[in-house]
């Protein structure tokens, strides 16, 4: 079983980038593209990780969120992190960078390695004075106005957005800002927690490209499903205190989800009984599910719009299969046409499967509300 999943989470991943390559050249016109710099040093191991508590220190004492966490990161470790909210993701990050010191255990970094840490926090640490123009001559003090210009305009930063207040900036606009520093920064690890979150369609596909072609190793928390699938290699999780390689595709990690809120709600219904007779018990919970039902309907709707825009993007893509369409001149408009329409259509799944998963998670929010 585990074998199975791993192979479809590696066929999945196949299948993402031959999707990527196709839409290539359409891509190039949304105006950003950026790549990572080949890194400098790829030290091999990166980082190891032995018996590592992770947590936090404070006056009161020592709290730990993750306990016995065994890792290796080496250059071409691609992880993907997945585990509930407040499962330990970011604390299991800032262990990595380094900004958290381990409670216990052994946790070796080698000093030549170049880090890039991604974090939605990241820019509203800054002087919010600072300009995008400003932060960026740092990194090139002898570089011309349109060098810098040309480099910050592949972030897509013009005009006198260059010279704008950071402070003033959106979350789109300080999630680019943070990825163009990143860049210069040569990183040859890459740690990325929810890189996503506040960019654009158009910037993320710029992202995924950079990421496919980075010759170092990446830690990514996504709920973006697809740039998951298609720059990791291997899913692991960040849940019940500890950190385990997860065997199989983002489509088990559902399940997995689910397994285990059912599996955790008998001890709940125990506890919440105090009190109620189970008739009083029954019509609360029919009650409760009554209120999850636009949620579920919601969920089974994407589910389904989605499924529908997969087949049409498959026939599009078997259509373009045909030799001739590159061959025959005569058959250039149609394959114009069909090129344009699987564009379309990727984008649409996109966009779907990102509703879905939103959707997804005001259900599982919704249900772990449930007290019954
Ligand atoms: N500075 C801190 N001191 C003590 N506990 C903290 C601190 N920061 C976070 N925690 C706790 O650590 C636990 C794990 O939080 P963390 O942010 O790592 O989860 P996460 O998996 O990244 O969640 P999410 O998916 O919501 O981002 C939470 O219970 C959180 O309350
Ligand atoms: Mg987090």
């Amino acid at each position: 079983k585990a074998k199975a999943s791993k192979a479809k989470q590696a066929q999945s991943r196949v299948k993402a980038l031959e999707r990527l390559e196709l839409i290539g050249p359409a891509h190039v016109d949304s105006g950003f593209s950026f790549d990572f710099h080949k890194p400098d040093k790829l030290p091999n191991p990166m980082e190891n990780l032995d018996a590592v508590r992770c947590g936090y220190r404070s006056e009161q004492g020592e709290v730990a969120i993750l306990d016995n966490v065994c890792l290796s990161l080496r250059p071409e470790s691609r992880l993907g992190l997945l585990g509930p909210n407040g499962a330990g993701k970011s604390t299991l990050i800032r262990t990595l960078v380094g900004e958290l010191a381990p409670l216990a255990g052994r946790f070796d970094k080698d000093n030549d390695l170049a880090v890039g840490y991604f974090h939605q926090q990241q820019v509203d640490r800054l002087d919010h004075s600072d300009t995008p123009y400003q932060m960026l001559s740092r990194f090139h003090p002898k570089w011309s106005e349109s060098a810098l210009r040309s480099e910050l305009g592949r972030f897509g930063f013009h005009g006198d957005d260059v010279f704008a207040p950071v402070g003033r900036f959106s979350g789109g606009e300080k999630s680019r800002l943070a990825l163009a520093m990143i860049v210069q920064e040569k990183p040859a690890l890459l740690i990325l927690d929810e890189p996503a979150n506040h960019l654009d369609l158009d910037m993320r596909e710029a992202l995924n490209m950079a990421l496919q072609a980075f010759e170092g190793a990446v830690v990514m928390v996504s709920h973006d499903r697809h740039l998951l699938e298609t720059t990791v290699d291997e899913f692991w999780l960040v849940a019940n205190g500890s950190v385990t390689r997860f065997e199989g595709d983002l489509d088990d990690y559902g399940r997995w989800l689910q397994q285990n809120r059912r599996d955790g709600k008998p001890v709940k219904e125990e506890k919440a009984g105090d009190g109620l007779d189970a008739k009083a018990r029954r019509q609360q919970a029919a009650q409760q599910r009554e209120q999850l039902r636009p949620l579920k309907r919601q969920v089974e709707k994407l589910e389904k719009q989605l499924s529908q825009c997969d087949q049409e993007l498959a026939k599009i893509e078997t259509a373009l299969g045909d030799d001739s369409l590159y061959t025959d001149d005569s058959r250039k408009n149609e394959m114009n046409a069909l090129l344009g329409d699987q564009a379309r259509l990727k984008k649409q799944h996109d966009e779907l499967e990102e509703q879905l998963l939103e959707a997804m998670e005001s259900l599982e929010q919704a249900e772990s509300e449930l007290t019954v």
